[in-house]
């Protein structure tokens, strides 16, 4: 029977275990150039160290106007892929699957950091104007997710069709980028409200060009840069994708969990995804979550996982904490892989304790360093 120390192959690719360190930022650059720290290796490497499968880096900037915050990762140039080399080599020395999530927060970026209240920046601050597929779409402020009357004009600008296109074209640098550096795996983040969510959506996607209208329009940014992540992509390295499966807005117009299920079936079955994460919202300050408990985003990943079949894995998120509860995730075929994101901060060893208290120790071992603490 599958469990969650099974290893999970994927296209030539091997990981250990079915544990993934879900991406979160940092907001750890402080010379806000986007290139990685101490911190950012300290971060990623320990979790590898505790046993995790998977370790996905945060989403990380194709290009500078892309970030959340000033201080977030990028991956602009070869001086951010340099600064990432350690992190992938440190992994692979200590046999976790390193992966990178790439990503563009459109309108939602341009921000402080959270412990500074997210605060809208401006040009002036450090910020930068947030490209949207739609800036009108966009009246409330993007820091507290409050509706304002203020016009965003100033620090939101819609995208031109030629600056889209260009976008496609900056997630395959980066790409490279990435598989220069030695990612074993690469994720596209299209979910969470930020740029590739927001042209997915009815509800901030106003477009009149070929990226907005139609479902076959919407998704068409998506499917390009996916494919063009792929076509750069090593042949047996796997690519993911990240949706939000649903905004929760369901009193309007919006991306469904029927809209997802439909568009990650088309990605896998044309072998353009080898993984689907599923998670959920971001999008809007209406939406209405019932809860965010344990496994709350679960059934959204059986329902993708449905609409794929065997075209692609797929990866279940949101409130997963306790070893039981990602493996009953696994072995009860809910989804291929548990993706943990908090524990990971409270518990780097989250896979190691996991192994022994699912009696699988002889699945994962401590490393020998720290052997005479078991
Ligand atoms: C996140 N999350 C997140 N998601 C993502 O796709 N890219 C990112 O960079 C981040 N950044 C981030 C930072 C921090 C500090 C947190 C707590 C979360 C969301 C995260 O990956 C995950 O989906 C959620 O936290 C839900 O999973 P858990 O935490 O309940 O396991």
């Amino acid at each position: 029977m599958t469990d969650l120390f099974s290893d999970l192959e994927m296209r030539g690719t091997t990981a250990r275990n079915r544990v993934m360190v879900s991406p979160m930022c940092q907001y750890s650059c402080p010379d806000r150039d986007g290139v990685a720290t101490e911190w950012h290796r300290q971060h990623l490497e320990s979790r590898a160290v505790g046993g995790a499968g998977i370790v996905m880096t945060e989403a990380t900037a194709v290009r500078p106007d892309g970030r959340i915050s000033p201080q977030d990762l990028g991956l602009w140039s070869d001086a951010h892929a340099d600064a990432l080399r350690p992190i992938t080599e440190f992994c692979e020395e200590y046999g976790a699957l390193s992966a990178i999530q790439l990503a563009h927060a459109g309108h939602k970026g341009s921000k402080r950091p959270p412990w500074d209240d997210s605060e809208p920046l401006g040009p002036d601050g450090h910020g930068w104007i947030a490209p949207s597929p739609s800036a009108d779409a966009y009246p409330w402020r993007a820091g507290d997710d409050e509706r304002s009357d203020e016009p965003n004009a100033k620090r939101v600008e819609t995208m031109s069709t030629s600056d889209v296109e260009a976008l496609v074209e900056d997630f395959a640098r980066a790409a490279e980028r990435a598989r220069d550096a030695g990612f074993d795996v690469a994720e596209v983040h299209a979910a969470h409200g930020y740029l590739l969510h927001e042209f997915l959506s009815p509800v901030t996607n106003r477009r009149e060009d070929r990226y907005g209208g139609s479902f076959d329009a919407r998704t068409r940014l998506v499917r390009e840069v996916c494919e063009r992540v792929r076509d750069v992509w090593p042949d047996d390295q796997a690519v993911f994708v990240r949706f939000s499966a649903t905004d929760w807005l369901d009193d309007r117009e919006s991306w469904t969990v029927d809209d997802t299920a439909a568009l990650a079936a088309d990605l896998a079955s044309d072998g353009v995804v080898d993984l689907v994460d599923v998670s959920s919202g971001g999008l809007h300050p209406d939406q209405s979550i019932p809860s965010t408990g344990a496994n709350y985003q679960v059934p959204y990943a059986e329902r993708v996982g449905d609409a794929v079949g065997d075209d692609a894995l797929v990866g279940a998120v949101g409130g997963i904490t306790t070893p039981e509860q990602a493996d009953a995730i696994v072995r009860n075929d809910r989804a291929d892989l548990a993706i943990v994101g908090r524990q990971h901060l409270r518990d780097p060893y989250f896979a190691l304790h996991a192994a022994e208290a699912l009696d699988r120790e002889d699945a994962l071992e401590w490393p020998r360093q720290y052997r005479r603490a078991v």
